[in-house]
């Protein structure tokens, strides 16, 4: 089994990543081949560009636009599942991931009235997304909302998704350096000793029942 595994975090080593890292090893674990990509070290990229090139012959149901992300979509093109990770960025997916969203979701967008989507080749889809906001709040401040739309596109066009959401995360190493008010600094540094090694674990174990278990 080939799995891509995106970390849509311009920083690596943080929250995000490592939890993309850790479903990754469990994928691993389980056999599978993982194609790691950190979307913010790759060449230059931008969004859909709508040159409809992907809704004509020959390349219908394939981005063409060749800049940092056509290597990504090739291996998600030829990939058995993909994993993904964003941190939550003013309410929504980081401006990263959505570059990504745009180029993968639209090139299979046939604008037909059926056949829906060009892309007949449906694969396991993870989507994780870490925040500030606890997990909690994501019903009641609209994130779940947001979450879902995400979830329910991704359904259709590349495959059945299923979402980890790990909130409360630790955003800085020192919060002593800032003047954030709002946090509760020490509450933040327990719970990323406490809680997150739990949450690499289920990264970990979701990562190989992704590649033993029915999706
Ligand atoms: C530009 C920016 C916007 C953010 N907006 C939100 C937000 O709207 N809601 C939230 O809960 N957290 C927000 N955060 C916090 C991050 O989602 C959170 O710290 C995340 O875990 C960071 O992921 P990383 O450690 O992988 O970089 C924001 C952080 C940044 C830098």
């Amino acid at each position: 089994m080939k799995i891509v595994a995106i970390n849509a975090s311009p920083r690596t080593g943080w929250n995000t990543s490592t939890l993309v890292q850790e479903a990754a090893k469990g994928a691993q674990a389980q056999g599978a081949e993982v194609q790691l990509f950190d979307l913010y070290k790759l060449d230059k990229f931008t969004g859909c560009i709508s040159c409809f090139a992907c809704k004509l012959s020959p390349n219908e149901g394939k981005c063409v636009c060749k800049d940092g992300l056509a290597p990504v979509l090739e291996a998600i093109r030829n990939a058995d599942a993909l994993i993904i990770g964003t941190p939550n960025y003013l309410g929504d997916v980081s401006a990263g991931f959505r570059a990504l969203y745009e180029r993968l979701i639209f090139q299979s967008l046939t604008y037909k009235k059926s056949p829906q989507s060009y892309n007949d080749r449906k694969i396991p889809v993870l989507l994780i997304m870490t925040s500030n906001a606890d997990e909690a709040f994501y019903l009641p401040i609209g994130y779940k909302k947001m979450l879902k739309g995400y979830q329910q596109t991704l359904d259709t066009f590349v495959g059945n998704t299923k979402l980890m959401i790990v909130g409360n995360t630790k955003q800085v190493k020192d919060y002593s350096r800032f003047g954030w008010t709002m946090f509760d600094t020490q509450a933040k540094d327990e719970r990323h000793e406490k809680v997150f090694p739990r949450e690499r674990k289920k990264a970990f174990e979701t990562g190989e029942k992704m590649v033993r278990e029915p999706w």
